[in-house]
């Protein structure tokens, strides 16, 4: 099939390397030049663990391109995929704008019936919008349909080769056997549903285990107090089938492109419609809130100040195996750190690059050992392996005070405490 990928960001471009790689021929289009023209070079501009081997793979067989240009490719495209941002706006709000104005441009360069898929995020209503917009453009045939993508940074390419489910939004017959055509090679439990369904399949997906992560946190705190571990009991909750331990490991909370942004949609989405989702506005206040709980942690750890302590903080990207720093916890963590007058160094294996564009005054350094060299704490803001794997009695022997605050309570505390260390988690001593 001839397929067009609007935004070649995480999750376009994924789909159109994955696409490729089942044998359709893809174009991946973006309004950003030097994106494309470094994937025309076959060079990714972030790093996805798998990624490059199958855009190289694409690109050497032909059957994978890019380009800026709407009208080069909208022709020919049986199926259109809109993969561009919606960010959230400063009050909390979603911006649907790249959305409106991919599907404007579509509408002005459709030559026969096309299917126009929303990938991206979006809360229910918008393909009517989409619809409209196209209307006003052509006279040309076309159905506009739902995708929405469950795909994980770090684990883009499998996530989209093996995805839990595939939920295909749509309104016409031809749509669903079109998509549904589409996706046959993926193995996965297909959901066939109106558009509104679908759209909304996505925001409660992020909204629940948003929930989950702030419900362990919450539980967290209850465990600092009296001295039990939150790990023991997530395990404990785990063995109950109906629960499920993913999503229960207690830390720093959620950050990233989509838990925080989908949150605030579906509560502002909520708030137009008349209903004030006061739930899921509480996970939002306990997730914001898990970032004071951590400093005041680490002000208790420095003997009551951080003022003029050098700390580092290993962790940049909002979670491993991804350079994504958007809604990073480690962001506001070391901003709040530095009002405190503490002096940061940071670490982080591919971040830093991205990092570097929103911190000031930040030593960043590739290696951990460097970066906890005179250090007054060890604060673990990303469970990245290299962080979980390092030497300790090393550690022990460069850093000015051995204090580890370990965010995301990956580290043995007990082995730890023996090599001298003092050790706080959250929901754990
Ligand atoms: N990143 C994830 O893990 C993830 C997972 C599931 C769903 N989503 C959703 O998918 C959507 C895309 O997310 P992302 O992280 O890939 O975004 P991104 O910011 O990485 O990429 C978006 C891309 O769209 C391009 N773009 C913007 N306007 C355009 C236009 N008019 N025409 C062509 N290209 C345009 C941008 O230049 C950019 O390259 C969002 O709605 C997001 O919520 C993201």
């Amino acid at each position: 099939m001839n397929i067009v990928v609007i935004g070649t960001g995480y999750v376009g471009l994924v789909t159109a390397a994955v696409l490729a790689k089942l044998g359709h021929r893809v174009w991946g289009l973006d309004v950003d030049e030097s994106k494309v023209h470094r994937l025309q070079q076959s060079e990714i501009p972030f790093f996805e663990p798998g990624l490059k081997e199958l855009v190289v793979q694409g690109l050497k067989k032909g059957n994978l391109q890019f380009t800026t240009t709407y009208a080069q490719v909208v022709p020919s495209a049986e199926v259109i995929f809109i993969c561009v941002g919606t960010p959230a706006k400063k009050d909390g709000g979603y911006d649907l704008s790249y959305i409106f104005q991919s599907a404007k441009t579509i509408g002005q360069n459709l030559k026969k019936y096309t299917v126009v898929c929303i990938k991206s995020t979006v809360p229910p209503g918008t393909a009517n919008e989409v619809k409209k917009i196209i209307h006003k453009q052509t006279k040309i045939p076309f159905d506009v349909a739902a995708c929405p993508e469950f795909l994980k940074e770090g684990s883009a390419v499998a996530d989209s080769l093996h995805p839990s489910r595939v939920v295909i939004g749509v309104e016409s017959k031809r749509a669903k056997e079109l998509l549904l055509k589409l996706h046959r090679p993926i193995k996965a439990p297909r959901l066939v549903c109106d558009i509104n369904s679908a759209q909304m399949i996505k925001y409660a997906a992020n909204a629940f285990l948003a929930t989950k992560i702030s419900f362990i946190n919450s539980i967290a705190r209850i465990c600092d107090a009296v001295g039990a571990d939150v790990g023991t009991v997530s395990q404990g909750l785990s063995l109950d089938p109906r629960i499920s331990g993913q999503f229960l490991q207690a830390g720093l909370g959620y950050g990233g492109s989509c838990f925080p942004k989908d949150t605030w949609a579906l509560i502002s989405f909520a708030r137009k419609l008349g209903y004030d989702f006061k739930f899921l506005k509480e996970v939002d206040q306990i997730n914001q809130e898990q970032i004071n709980y951590l400093v005041q942690k680490i002000i208790k750890s420095c003997g009551g100040s951080v003022e003029g302590k050098v700390l580092t903080i290993l962790g940049l990207s909002f979670k491993p195996e991804t350079d994504d720093i958007r809604e990073a916890r480690s962001i506001p963590l070391i901003k709040k750190l530095q009002e405190k007058g503490a002096k940061i160094k940071a670490c982080d294996p591919v971040a830093l690059e991205n990092a570097a564009k929103v911190l000031k005054e930040v030593k960043l350094f590739k290696d951990p050992y460097l970066a906890l060299e005179n250090s007054s704490a060890l604060i673990l803001v990303t469970e990245w392996d290299e962080f979980k794997n390092l030497n300790f009695s090393k550690v022990g022997q460069i850093m000015a005070k051995k204090v580890i605050i370990d965010g995301r309570n990956i580290y043995d505390s007990k082995k730890l405490k023996k090599l001298g260390f003092q050790y706080k988690g959250v929901g754990r001593g």
